[in-house]
C-alpha cells in the first residue's frame, strides 16, 4: 500500500518534471574555473562585451561565443570549445547541423592530437550518412567559411581547445542553432575513430539560442523520456 503510493508519487513527479523539461528551455549555466583563464577566451571578451560562455551538459566541455550580422545577412560567429578530457591522444569535435540536432549532417571542426606532435591538427569535416555507415571520416570542405582556426593544448590551464570564426549563411538560425560536440580517444592519421557510447557521448548535442544562451538539451530529453516510460510500462 505504502509502496504503491510512493510509486504513484514518483510517477506523478516524473511526469510533471518531464513536462517542464520538455516545454521549457534551460538558462545559461556559466563557464567556470580554468576555462576562464584561456587566452582565447580573454581575447573574445576583449573583442566584444557580448561574449557569452556556458558549461555544456557533458564531456567536461565549456563553450564561448560571440557573433554579429554582416552586411550580407550572414552571421559571423566566433566560437571557443574546450574540454579537459583529452590527454596524450584524442580528438575534439564541434559542429553545427542546419537540419536537426544530430551527428549526421553536421558540419564539424575537428582537432586531432597524437603523441609527439608539436601542434595538434585541426580541419573541417562534413559528417554525412556514409560516415555512420562506416566510411572513413576525412577532412573536407564544408558549405560555409571557417577562419582563424586555432587549436591549443594548454597544459597550464588544463584545457584542449579550439577557436574559430564561422561565416554562416542565413540557413543557420541563430535563435535555434543545432550544435554538437564530441570527444574520442582513438585516431588514425587525420581520421578520428569511433567515440565511446557512454551517456555523455550520446547527450552531447543541443539547440542553442545564441542571443540568450538558453538551450534545449536533446539527449537528456530522450533519456528522461525513456526512464519515465520504463517506469510507466
Ligand atoms: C584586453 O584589452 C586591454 C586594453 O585594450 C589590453 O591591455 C589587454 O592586454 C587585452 N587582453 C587580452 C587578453 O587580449
Ligand atoms: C556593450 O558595449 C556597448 C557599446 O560600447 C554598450 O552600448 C552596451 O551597453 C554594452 N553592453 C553591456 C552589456 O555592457
Ligand atoms: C537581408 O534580409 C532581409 C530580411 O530577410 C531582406 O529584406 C534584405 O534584402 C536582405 N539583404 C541582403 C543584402 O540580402
Ligand atoms: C555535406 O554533406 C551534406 C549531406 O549531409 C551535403 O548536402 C553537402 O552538400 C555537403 N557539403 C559539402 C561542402 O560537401
Ligand atoms: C578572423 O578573421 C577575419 C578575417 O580574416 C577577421 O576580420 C576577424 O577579425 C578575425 N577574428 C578574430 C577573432 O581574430
Ligand atoms: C529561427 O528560430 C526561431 C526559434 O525557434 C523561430 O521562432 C524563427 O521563426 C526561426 N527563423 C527562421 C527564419 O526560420
Amino acid at each position: 500500500m505504502q509502496s504503491f503510493a510512493l510509486d504513484t508519487i514518483f510517477i506523478l513527479i516524473s511526469l510533471s518534471s518531464l513536462s517542464i523539461v520538455v516545454s521549457s528551455s534551460k538558462p545559461l549555466n556559466p563557464c567556470n574555473g580554468d576555462f576562464l583563464r584561456i587566452q582565447a577566451y580573454k581575447q573574445m571578451q576583449n573583442q566584444t562585451n557580448t561574449t557569452q560562455c556556458k558549461k555544456l551538459s557533458s564531456l567536461q566541455a565549456q563553450f564561448a561565443w560571440n557573433y554579429h550580422k554582416t552586411s550580407h545577412n550572414q552571421t559571423q560567429l566566433n566560437i571557443l570549445i574546450g574540454t579537459k578530457l583529452i590527454a596524450s591522444t584524442g580528438w575534439l569535435a564541434w559542429g553545427i547541423n542546419p537540419d536537426l540536432p544530430r551527428m549526421v549532417g553536421t558540419r564539424a571542426i575537428i582537432a586531432v592530437k597524437v603523441p609527439n606532435q608539436i601542434t595538434p591538427s585541426v580541419n573541417t569535416y562534413n559528417i554525412t550518412k556514409d560516415i555512420q555507415l562506416g566510411c572513413k571520416l576525412q577532412p573536407s570542405g564544408i558549405d560555409f567559411m571557417v577562419q582563424n582556426t586555432t587549436v591549443v593544448d594548454d597544459k597550464d590551464v588544463g584545457f584542449f581547445y579550439v577557436f574559430a570564426t564561422l561565416v554562416l549563411p542565413q540557413r543557420y538560425n541563430v535563435s535555434s542553432l543545432n550544435h554538437v560536440w564530441q570527444v574520442g580517444y582513438c585516431v588514425d592519421g587525420l581520421e578520428p575513430k569511433m567515440h565511446e557510447a557512454s551517456l555523455g557521448n550520446l547527450d552531447s548535442k543541443e539547440v542553442l539560442d545564441l542571443e540568450t544562451g538558453d538551450c534545449q538539451n536533446i539527449g537528456q530529453h530522450r533519456q528522461h523520456l525513456r526512464k519515465v516510460k520504463s517506469k510507466l510500462l
